[in-house]
């Protein structure tokens, strides 16, 4: 059991060495040691950060730049992050912080507000002033943190800071803010950065992860598992688990491409990524509907999370094709439609595509029941998903198709998706290619035709190449 001190100032309540050995006490031991104290000295151990947090929760030894906690959904990261925050604030190491969330509305909703942002995490006697509109927190002793989202690099250019937390890097549109941040990280005798987020191997996290001054924390949800709400648990482990998928978002693993993917995400993708496009002259909102199906509603196939798709995407006068956004949900029919109206009006769109499986004219008029005055296009998926997508991803190839900043989650799904193993295609490529197609058109049947025997040769090799016999193996 560890020591009660008699005094009990702010920080002064447990050594760290007790505070580290309570941490690890099962939560009857806790419980009972709770119970001995008054209010006063219940209230500091609540705020002891030390006394709750897993070991991997702390602070990391030695010399490092950035500490990089690569973790799985409901890990405990975000938490992680807001105590870091807190806690260098709270000793005088940081006055000039940089907080940078994927949105202005994840730095504030999740960063700040959350229920493991930093205003959840600070003691009533040590709680930061926090003023949206200036996009600022001011804690008691003046130290400030300025709030940054992702997706406005420019926003970074020219602040200074001496301490940096970023949150789900891995998903942000544009690399470029990491690099303007990084620029700006140079006050103080010891400026660090704490960055946590779910893994993707995106050039920034490949970087991040083998760079020098990095350290680098890696863990599952499992860990958490206790301190997570059993709905979240049930749902995030139901969706992912035993699924490839499930290998980065529970277990927090670099994924590679899968091997008969139809993208490929460095040659394919990256190779022809921009952060600026040409005059457009024509752009579309590619849907995929998240029909609740009634005849479906308790087959196998039932997804109970399924999204609704939505892509932006334009095609220049050069032929080439931009993909300007991904805007896709898991929503009421009510709100994805209002979400493909935003769209389409955002972007000055001209028309929206949209996939009429299930859902029959329902779609159409789901959509017209936000905006009358849409221009709408049906099309039906008539062929199999393979069929459709491959055009698409020939284009790509070809280096005719660029990604406007990064979408993660689709980049996600065209990396993954194996179609000819027979997985359902997911529903963001799906948007993808319903927009491509209607605005790069389909290939011709002899380009067709062409582009399936170069993959089923490439595919052949590749089996060709596994099967040989290994040096110095069976006799
Ligand atoms: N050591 C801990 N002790 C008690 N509660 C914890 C601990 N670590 C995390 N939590 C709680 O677990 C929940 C999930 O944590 P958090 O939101 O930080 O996870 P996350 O990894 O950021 O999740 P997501 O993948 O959804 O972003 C929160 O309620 C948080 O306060
Ligand atoms: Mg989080």
């Amino acid at each position: 059991m560890p020591r009660q001190k008699t005094n009990s100032k702010l920080n002064n309540f447990l050594s760290l060495e007790d505070a580290r050995a309570f941490s690890r006490l099962p939560i009857e031991k806790k419980a009972s040691f709770v119970a001995t104290l008054g209010d006063a000295e219940a209230a500091q151990l609540r705020y002891l950060w030390e006394a709750w947090a897993r070991d991997k929760q702390v602070e990391p030894p030695g010399k490092w730049t950035i500490w990089l906690i690569l973790a799985g959904r409901g890990f405990g990261k975000t938490r992680t992050g807001a105590e870091f925050v807190r806690k260098k604030v709270e000793n005088g190491k940081w006055g000039r912080v940089g907080l940078i969330g994927r949105t202005a509305a994840d730095v504030r909703d999740v960063m700040v507000e959350g229920e493991s942002g930093i205003l959840a995490c600070s003691p009533p006697w040590f709680r930061p002033k926090y003023e949206p509109s200036k996009r600022r927190l001011t804690w008691p002793n003046g130290a400030i943190a300025t709030t940054y989202s992702a997706d406005e690099p420019d926003a970074l250019r020219g602040p200074q800071h001496d301490g940096l937390w970023i949150d789900e890097p891995a998903a942000w549109q544009y690399e470029d803010t990491y690099d303007q941040a990084m620029f700006g990280l140079r006050l103080g005798r010891n400026p660090q950065c704490v960055a946590t987020t779910t893994p993707r191997p995106t050039k920034l996290i490949r970087m991040l992860v083998t760079a020098k001054t990095t350290h680098v924390t890696t863990g599952t949800t499992y860990e958490n598992e206790e301190n997570l709400a059993p709905t979240f648990f049930q749902q995030v482990v139901g969706r992912y688990q035993n699924t490839r998928l499930g290998r980065q978002e529970l277990l927090a693993q670099l994924l590679e491409d899968a091997e008969e993917a139809l993208w490929k995400r460095e040659s394919m993708i990256e190779a022809y990524r921009v952060t600026e496009f040409p005059d457009l002259i024509r752009v579309v909102v590619g849907v995929d509907p998240a029909t609740a199906d009634p005849s479906k509603k308790h087959s196998l196939d039932d997804d109970d999370n399924a999204e609704t798709g939505i892509v932006v995407a334009g095609i220049a006068a050069n032929g080439h094709g931009y993909v300007l956004d991904d805007r896709s949900l898991q929503s009421s029919p009510l709100t994805w439609a209002k979400e493909v109206v935003t769209a389409y009006h955002k972007y000055k769109g001209d028309r929206v595509i949209g996939e009429q499986n299930n859902g029959g004219a329902l779609v159409e008029a789901n959509i017209r029941s936000v905006d009358k005055q849409i221009s709408y296009k049906e099309v039906w998926a008539s062929r199999g998903k393979y069929i459709r997508a491959e055009p698409i991803a020939s284009f790509y190839e070809q280096g005719k198709v660029h990604h406007v900043g990064m979408f993660p989650l689709l980049e996600d799904q065209m990396a993954q998706w194996e179609p000819l193993t027979g997985q359902k295609s997911p529903d963001r490529l799906d948007a993808l290619v319903w927009a491509l197609t209607e605005l790069m058109g389909e290939m011709s049947a002899g380009e067709h035709v062409g582009a399936m025997k170069r993959r089923v040769e490439l595919a052949q090799a590749r089996k060709v190449k596994s099967a040989q016999p290994v040096q110095g193996g069976w006799p």
